[in-house]
């Protein structure tokens, strides 16, 4: 049996199948250690997928203890509970534990220093996983959109919203990532840990853009009568900073031999597809 923890987010979405165990909250809570065990114990899983988070960066900087439980120690009592049941365990983690000066981008071995506290935080959960679970896969990935409009938080559902009412945009042009349909991540998941080659991955789709270049490729794709105008971050102060790259290459993948994933631009006409457009 594989369990994931946080099923109900955009990435667990796309976890479905025989032998998959989702839960979230309530009815289990990753920052209570005892639960977690129990829960571990009761269900004797031979993987944990460990995608529960706060993933909310602006709400990470507001309230980095809550951050710190969540990412930090929640991550210790999964990777505990693992280690004590002899289970594999995948921490999904984020291309914010690099400093964002790297827009050709990141490659697994390249040096962490995240500067905001969502990134410190997840970089401590992969510290926890490596140094607790010999049988780990840490997966870094970026810009994810999924989900649809029910599960869809991020960047692309906000922007789809806005465009219903909106005829102008701002949209910032100096923060770089690789968008990432949550579909294709679950795919990429399914496909690592079928290989049982434990380790640190980067899985992300190919290439690269700008939060501008993605809204413009959002009007062109929908053929939305939208003006997307190109603006400094400087233009929406946000209280957590944010990376200028988070853009991630997968060379890891690649060695070991797996499938990459498709370019984003291909991805994201495939997840309008999905979401009707
Ligand atoms: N979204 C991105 O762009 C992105 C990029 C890189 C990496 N990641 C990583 O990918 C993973 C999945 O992200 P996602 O986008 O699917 O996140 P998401 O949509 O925010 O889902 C996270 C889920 O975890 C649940 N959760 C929060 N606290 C919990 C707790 N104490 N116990 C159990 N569940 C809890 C949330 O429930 P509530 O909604 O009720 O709080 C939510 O259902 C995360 O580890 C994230 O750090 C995401």
């Amino acid at each position: 049996m594989i369990v994931v923890s946080g099923a109900r987010g955009m990435l667990g979405t796309y976890l479905d199948g025989d032998g998959i165990l989702k839960t979230d909250l309530p009815e289990l809570d990753v920052t209570d250690a005892v639960a977690v065990r129990k829960f571990v114990a009761a269900h004797r899983p031979e993987l944990f997928l460990h995608l529960a988070a706060l993933t909310d960066v602006d709400q990470c900087e507001r309230q980095p203890e809550l951050a710190e439980r969540v990412n930090v120690t929640a991550t210790r009592n999964v990777a505990g509970a693992c280690a004590e049941a002899d289970c594999a365990m995948l921490y999904v983690s984020t291309a914010q534990v690099f400093p964002g000066t790297k827009p050709s981008g990141y490659v697994e071995t390249d040096a962490t220093g995240p500067v905001n506290v969502y990134g410190r935080t997840k970089l401590a959960g992969e510290e926890v996983v490596r140094a607790t679970v010999a049988k780990h896969y840490i997966v870094r990935t970026s810009w994810l959109m999924g989900g649809g409009a029910d599960t869809e938080k991020k960047f692309v559902g906000k922007l789809l919203e806005l465009m219903k009412t909106g005829r102008e945009l701002r949209v910032v042009d100096d923060k770089r990532g690789s968008p990432t349909y949550a579909r294709d991540l679950a795919e990429t998941l399914r496909k690592l840990t079928e290989s049982g080659r434990f380790g640190t991955y980067h899985a992300a789709n190919r290439g690269s853009c700008t939060r501008f270049e993605l809204a413009r490729a959002l009007t062109e794709l929908t053929g939305a009568d939208v003006s997307v105008h190109p603006v400094p971050s400087t233009d929406f102060p946000l209280p957590a900073r944010r990376p200028d790259s988070e853009v991630l290459l997968t060379t890891e993948l690649a060695r070991a031999g797996l499938p990459l994933l498709r370019p984003w631009r291909e991805a994201l006409r495939g997840y309008l597809h999905e979401w009707g457009y």
